[in-house]
C-alpha cells in the first residue's frame, strides 16, 4: 500500500513573547488530531512543538498535497489560534498568511514536507523491510537552515560513511528550489557526487536556494523532503521567520540517523534569531523546547519514528537531540552565539539589507537614505518604496 507522511507546522501564537505555544493550544491540536484518526482521515499522528511552532507529524493513505489532510491541519491551526487570541498570546495566527486556502496549504504560511512511498515491508518492497524516519523542526531560522547539514549527510563521506557502500554509494539527486522566483516553483536537479561543486554554489546562499527534496539514485525513492518557502515572498513583508521542517527516511538504502545528524555538531551560522535579522548558530535541542535562552538562538529538534505495516507509528518516538552528547554541541552553539553577538550590529553579525528590506529595518534605513544629499547639490536616489513596516 502507498503511505504518505505529512509534516505540517505553524506558529499560531505563543506565551510571554515568541517562546512556545500554550498547553491549551497543544491540547486543542492533539484533540483535533485524535478526531482525524477516529474518522479515518489519518492513520496516526504526533504533535509537538519547537519554540513557538506547533508541528503535526501524520501518516495516511491520501497522497501528497491532499486537500482534506491540509484543510484538517489548517482548521487545527485556526482552532489553536482562537485559543491564542482568547488568552492574548503573542502572534496569534501569525503563520496563517492567507484568508482561507481552498485546497492544499502549501504557500499559505505553514511549513509543509511530505513523502508518499510504497509501504509493504515484507511483500513488495524487499529493499525497505522496515520504515524508519526522522522529522526535523526548526524555529527562529531562515529557509535554507538545512542546506549544509542535509548536503553533508547525503553527499559527503566525511559525515556519511555509508556513501562508501554499494547502494547508498550510488548517490543522491538534490532537487533545489530558487525561492526568489515568484513566477512559480523554479527547480533544478543536480546529482551527487558528480555535481558536488555545482550543488555547493547554490546551497551556499541559504536565503535564496534550498533543498526541496533528495532522491536515492539507487532506487528512485525520495529520501528527504524539506519545506522551502520564504514567508516574506508570500506576505510581501516580514511576518516572522521561515522555520523550515524536514522529513528524512533513514537506514538501509538511505543514510543512518547518526550520519544524518552528525553535521549538526557544527552549530553552523544561519540567518535567524531575534527579529529574524541576525546571523547566529543553529542549536540542536530536544523536541518541545521553548525559546527562552539568551538571545533567540535558531533551534532545531529531531524526532524519529518507525512505521508498522498498517502505517501506525511506533508506540514511542526517539528524541535524537535529547542526549547528553548534544550538551557539548549546545555549549559550542552558545559560545558561537556569544562571539557573534559581541560584534552587535556590525557587518556579518546581521543579515544583509536584501533580507532586512522586508522588515521595519527598511523604513529605518530608507528614512535616512532619503536624507542623503550629493555634495554638489543633486538629490540622492532613495530606495524605492516597498511594503514592510513590521518592526519585529
Ligand atoms: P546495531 O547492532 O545496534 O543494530 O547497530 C548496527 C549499525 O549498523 C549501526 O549503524
Ligand atoms: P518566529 O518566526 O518564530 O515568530 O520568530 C520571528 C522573530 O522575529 C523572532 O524575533
Ligand atoms: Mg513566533
Ligand atoms: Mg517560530
Ligand atoms: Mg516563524
Ligand atoms: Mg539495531
Amino acid at each position: 500500500m502507498k503511505i504518505t507522511l505529512s509534516i505540517l507546522k505553524a506558529d499560531v501564537g505563543s506565551i510571554g513573547g515568541h517562546t512556545k505555544p500554550s498547553d491549551r493550544m497543544l491540547d486543542s491540536v492533539r484533540s483535533d488530531v485524535a478526531a482525524a484518526i477516529g474518522r479515518g482521515l489519518l492513520i496516526d499522528a504526533y504533535v509537538g512543538h519547537t519554540g513557538d511552532d506547533i508541528c503535526i507529524i501524520a501518516s495516511h493513505t491520501r497522497g501528497e498535497n491532499d486537500t482534506e489532510v491540509h484543510q484538517f491541519a489548517w482548521t487545527s491551526f485556526l482552532n489553536a489560534t482562537a485559543i491564542a487570541t482568547e488568552y492574548g498570546l503573542y502572534g496569534a495566527g501569525q503563520d496563517l498568511l492567507v484568508d482561507a486556502p481552498s485546497g492544499n496549504i502549501r504557500g499559505a504560511g505553514p511549513a509543509v514536507a511530505e513523502i508518499e512511498f510504497e509501504h509493504d515491508p515484507v511483500k513488495t518492497n524487499p529493499i525497505r523491510p522496515a520504515e524508519s524516519f526522522m522529522v526535523l523542526a526548526a524555529d527562529k531560522c531562515g529557509p535554507g537552515a538545512y542546506n549544509l547539514p542535509m548536503f553533508l549527510g547525503f553527499a559527503d563521506p566525511m559525515y556519511c560513511g555509508g556513501l562508501m557502500l554499494p547502494r547508498v554509494g550510488e548517490g543522491f539527486t538534490f532537487n533545489i528550489i530558487d525561492m526568489d522566483n515568484t513566477d512559480g516553483d523554479s527547480l533544478i536537479s543536480l546529482n551527487a557526487p558528480e555535481d558536488y561543486y555545482k550543488i555547493t554554489v547554490l546551497l551556499r546562499d541559504n536565503e535564496r536556494f534550498a533543498i526541496e527534496s533528495i532522491v536515492s539514485r539507487y532506487s528512485g525513492e525520495t529520501a528527504a523532503a524539506i519545506s522551502a518557502t520564504r514567508m516574506h515572498n508570500i506576505a510581501g513583508t516580514y511576518t516572522g521567520k521561515d522555520d523550515p521542517v524536514a522529513l528524512v527516511r533513514n537506514q538501509g538504502i538511505f543514510p543512518a540517523p547518526e550520519e544524518l545528524i552528525s553535521p549538526y555538531t557544527k552549530a553552523h551560522y544561519i540567518g535567524g534569531d531575534a527579529r529574524g535579522s541576525h546571523v547566529m548558530p543553529l542549536m540542536p535541542v530536544p523536541i518541545n523546547t521553548a525559546v527562552t535562552g539568551m538571545y533567540c538562538l535558531p533551534l532545531v529538534s529531531c524526532v524519529g519514528f518507525s512505521l508498522n505495516r498498517d502505517g501506525k507509528f511506533s508506540d514511542s518516538s526517539a528524541d535524537f537531540f535529547d542526549n547528553p552528547a548534544w550538551d557539548y554541541v549546545r555549549q559550542i552553539a552558545q559560545e558561537k552565539g556569544i562571539a557573534m553577538r559581541s560584534q552587535g550590529w556590525s557587518g556579518a553579525a546581521m543579515l544583509p539589507y536584501g533580507e532586512l528590506e522586508y522588515s521595519g529595518f527598511r523604513t529605518s534605513i530608507g528614512n535616512l537614505v532619503d536624507r542623503f544629499a550629493i555634495r554638489n547639490g543633486k538629490e540622492s536616489s532613495a530606495i524605492p518604496e516597498k511594503a514592510g513596516t513590521a518592526d519585529d
